[in-house]
């Protein structure tokens, strides 16, 4: 039998392979609660704008809340022979009111019916990637205020550098993740406009009202081009683009709490609640979600990557390799959500040891730049050969075994015969983060000011 919707000109149903590939409702279902709330603004606008009676447009509106309320509450029968969501809500509207369904499609186009379902969808993830975001700095701000002067050794290169504190590095995040916030905003910002009423491409003759149409969904205005409207998916790839970028900043802390919570560094205890076991070793606790985070940002990326190769090259205006837009950002987006409140339990959860941090802090000679500075201040020395003595003087204590503070003061005096006993002062961890006061420095004070301003900010 041929198919309801354009049976007109065909004399033969389709081949089930045709049907297979062709078959969007798999996915696009979940786009529903869009879709329908799409055909409601519509409907309202046509009988609005005299094109479709009153009586037909209330005959619709209920039906598609009957629709609607059969999907919310699963009794609803999708059906791969309808293709995609917009055909499977149409024919059961159809077979709910009758006739009047059929003046549901007038000025209306699939193409111009898709475009604004998944806008809507993509706006949603938008919204639920911000409250995500926030989420996930408000825990990061908890673990700084509570830890902005203990002490932990700052790395380059994974190699020890320079003591910063705990509150600093979690900041750190904090700014990272508050930039992807806005570029999310940004995105949001940009991409709320209605393609609704571009009709297939060229728009249409019925005197519809595009701008009822854009305010009843939530857009800022309709989309200025038909053609643009109906063609374009960049909305889609800005979310994927913004998404992968969080993914990347996930991924680096999810990789540190991989290091940190390791035997060897025992920087942070992740929760019971936030590890698993092994089944064979009895000891081990294994910090799966910071790996699984880790590794779900290939997903991410790889949808950035799908879509912009589904889009490169198409003409204008919609074809149908757009539909394969849906997935790569379906998926993507659920990893997305997954991963930061993944993240935010993990880091609402983890304890700092604070010992541990710092006696890491005071090993691998991480105050030598201090020791540099030092005998710049105090001895006037030219930068350079301050460097240099203090690698003498590392070099003394690593032939001795010993750290920079454990060096007798008779020792250092070998090196540089100015060398007084103020020195072990700059040496400890403690003065040498207290001095990093500079704009943006690790120092607690300048932590503290970070956090009191994103509290703010967060409220
Ligand atoms: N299922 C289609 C998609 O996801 C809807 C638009 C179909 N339009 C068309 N002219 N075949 O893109």
């Amino acid at each position: 039998t041929s198919n309801q919707m354009w049976g007109g000109r065909f004399a033969a149903g389709p081949d089930a392979i045709m049907e297979a590939i062709n078959a969007s409702i798999g996915f696009d279902q979940r786009m529903a609660a869009q879709d329908i709330a799409g055909s409601r603004a519509h409907a309202a606008m046509l009988g609005a704008t005299g094109i479709v009676s009153p009586i037909d447009v209330e005959a619709i509106r209920k039906g598609l809340l009957t629709v609607l309320s059969e999907i919310e509450t699963g009794t609803f029968a999708f059906s791969t022979a309808l293709e995609d969501i917009h055909m499977n809500v149409e024919s059961r509207l159809t077979e709910v009111i009758g006739t009047p369904a059929g003046r549901l499609h007038t000025a209306r186009s699939r193409n111009d019916q898709v475009a604004t379902d998944f806008r809507l969808w993509v706006r949603d993830q938008l919204d639920a990637t911000e409250a995500g975001l926030v989420a996930l700095m408000k825990a990061l701000l908890t673990q700084a205020e509570a830890g902005a002067d203990w002490v932990m050794p700052g790395f380059t290169h994974l190699q020890t550098a320079q003591p910063v504190t705990w509150g600093h590095h979690m900041m750190a995040y904090v700014e990272m993740f508050s930039r992807d916030l806005s570029r999310v905003r940004d995105a949001r910002r940009r991409m709320n406009e209605s393609p609704l009423g571009a009709a297939a491409l060229a728009g249409t003759s019925f005197p519809i009202d595009r701008h009822m149409t854009a305010e009843a969904l939530g857009f800022d205005r309709p989309m200025a081009n038909s053609l643009d409207a109906v063609s374009d998916r960049d909305f889609a790839l800005e979310f994927l683009s913004c998404a992968s970028i969080c993914a990347m900043h996930l991924s680096r802390f999810a990789e540190e709490l991989v290091i940190w919570s390791s035997a060897q560094f025992r920087f942070v205890t992740l929760s019971d609640r936030f590890s698993t076991g092994s089944s064979i070793m009895p000891q081990k606790k294994n910090p799966d979600a910071a790996e699984l985070i880790r590794a779900k940002i290939g997903r991410i990326f790889g949808a950035n990557v799908a879509l912009m190769m589904v889009m490169k090259g198409l003409p204008l205006a919609y074809s149908k390799d757009m539909q394969e837009d849906k997935e790569q950002v379906f998926d993507a987006a659920d990893n997305l959500m997954l991963a930061l409140a993944a993240m935010e339990g993990m880091v609402r959860d983890m304890s700092a040891n604070r010992d541990s941090l710092e006696r890491a802090a005071a090993s691998g000679f991480s105050t030598a730049t201090d020791l540099a500075d030092w005998l710049v201040r105090i001895l006037d020395l030219p930068f350079r050969q301050a460097h240099h003595v203090t690698g003498a003087l590392v070099a003394l204590a690593e032939k001795k075994g010993c750290d920079l503070p454990d060096l007798a003061l008779d020792d250092m005096q070998g090196v540089h015969e100015g060398i007084t006993e103020a020195v072990f002062e700059v040496l400890g961890v403690h003065n040498s983060v207290a001095s990093r006061l500079s704009y943006g420095g690790t120092a607690p004070m300048r932590v503290r000011e970070q956090v009191a301003r994103w509290q703010e900010i967060l409220g």
